[in-house]
């Protein structure tokens, strides 16, 4: 039998759909005449790319990429391969990419070195959540969401072993058993 974890709410969907403002605010101050391409990273960042792009209301181009941290479970194993690599070329073009949770920080560091060998005009990263207590690799992180406490967190996106993606808003996980 599966077992429910308790899960209390961090952030409502209002406080989310804030913040959500607050960075498409930032972003189009930023690349409102630049044509950017934003590429999500898989799979977390499904929901917040959605809600994102329409509150950005900007000409833009979308990719998606899915990477992967060797090994299974919460504690990421520290190498990170490509699973699915974007699909056009970013050659010259500004780029943001769009995460859902910054944890320690590797899977950000491998990406965004990835993508420079693409040799875009540019790369910030945009992430929705960062969770300072778990930082292995500092990573500038140029349009920053929410900071979160040290607990594994769900919903809005985010999983718990392909569990509570789904939810409209951000719970943490109080009972792991
Ligand atoms: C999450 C998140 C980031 C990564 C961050 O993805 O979307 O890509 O972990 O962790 P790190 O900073 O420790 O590298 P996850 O591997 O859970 O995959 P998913 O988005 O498909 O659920």
């Amino acid at each position: 039998m599966v077992s429910e974890p308790k899960l209390s709410i961090l952030f409502t969907a209002e406080q989310i759909a804030a913040a959500v403002k607050r960075l498409a605010a930032e972003i189009r101050r930023d690349y409102h005449d630049k044509n950017p391409v934003l590429i999500a990273v898989l799979k977390g960042s499904f929901v917040f790319l959605a809600d994102l792009v329409r509150e950005l209301n900007l000409p833009l181009q979308i990719e998606f990429a899915q990477l992967s941290s060797y090994g299974h479970g919460k504690e990421s194993a520290g190498k990170i391969r490509v699973v699915k690599d974007i699909q056009g070329d970013i050659k010259g073009r500004h780029v943001l990419v769009v995460e859902d949770i910054i944890d320690t920080g590797l899977t950000a560091k491998f990406f965004l070195e990835h993508l420079k060998k693409k040799q875009p005009a540019s790369v910030k990263l945009c992430s929705l959540t960062d969770k300072p207590s778990r930082t292995q690799v500092k990573i500038d992180i140029d349009y920053l969401g929410m900071t979160v406490p040290d607990k594994f967190i769900v919903g809005y996106g985010i999983d718990w072993d392909e569990r509570f993606r789904y939810l409209p808003d951000i719970r943490a996980i109080e009972d792991e058993s």
